[in-house]
């Protein structure tokens, strides 16, 4: 019996927005090389781990946050959806992460419970300043986890390439979730440079934090 071929819709990543949904135009970024010294130790392994664990729980953290905001408010019932819905990705992508921190037992950041309230701040600030201020937040996260998604892919792609290809379809999710949030008016926001530009250094240096503690 002939096998269908898959669906045309299958190639591309799901990115729950519906159908007109159009994803940003992204520049080639730069292949970085494995770091050498790091090699294949399970150190650096723990670091992977414990980073981006701390990344999706603060994402988890944020879109809560937004989503309790809108909520019930008359007028937000699609950025509360939306943001509920990035919230449950997040959550898929969190889960992974504990999984394999209990797995080979990698203990997560110390900063946790200070993440889970700078996440909330945030997530709450952004929401009472506006829609496109919540979607500047989204935007402005999003595009530092993906570039840290694409680095780590690219350090993991010969040494492990099984976590390089989760890596990757949740890359693909955080990709979405940001160009839907350019598509939705984050750069209109009211003070759009300022506050992507100090949501971003808060994104890198708790990054770099996580890594290490
Ligand atoms: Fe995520
Ligand atoms: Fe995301």
């Amino acid at each position: 019996m002939p096998v269908p071929p898959a669906p045309e819709s299958a190639a591309e990543p799901a990115s729950g927005f519906g159908p007109d949904f159009e994803p940003c135009e992204r520049a080639a970024r730069p292949v970085r090389l494995p770091r050498p010294g790091l090699g294949a130790s399970r150190r650096r392994r723990a670091e992977i781990l414990r980073v981006d664990h701390a990344g999706e729980y603060a994402a988890v953290h944020i879109y809560r946050a937004q989503r309790a905001v809108f909520e019930g408010r008359a007028g937000k019932a699609a950025i509360a959806a939306d943001m509920g819905e990035m919230q449950g990705q997040e959550a898929v992508h969190l889960a992974r992460f504990e999984a394999l921190l209990n797995a080979e037992r990698v203990r997560p950041t110390v900063m946790t419970p200070i993440w889970r309230l700078a996440a909330l701040g945030l997530g709450a600030g952004t929401a009472l300043l506006g829609e496109k201020a919540a979607h500047a937040c989204t935007e402005a996260v999003e595009s530092v986890i993906e570039e840290h998604y694409a680095d780590q892919i690219s350090e993991l792609a010969d040494r492990d390439p099984d976590l390089a290809a989760e890596l990757t379809r949740f890359r693909d999710e955080e990709l979405a979730h940001h160009d839907h949030a350019v598509g939705q008016g984050s750069r209109d926001a009211p003070g759009y440079g300022l506050l992507s530009a100090v949501i971003k250094a808060g994104c890198r240096a708790a990054i770099k934090i996580s890594e290490r503690v």
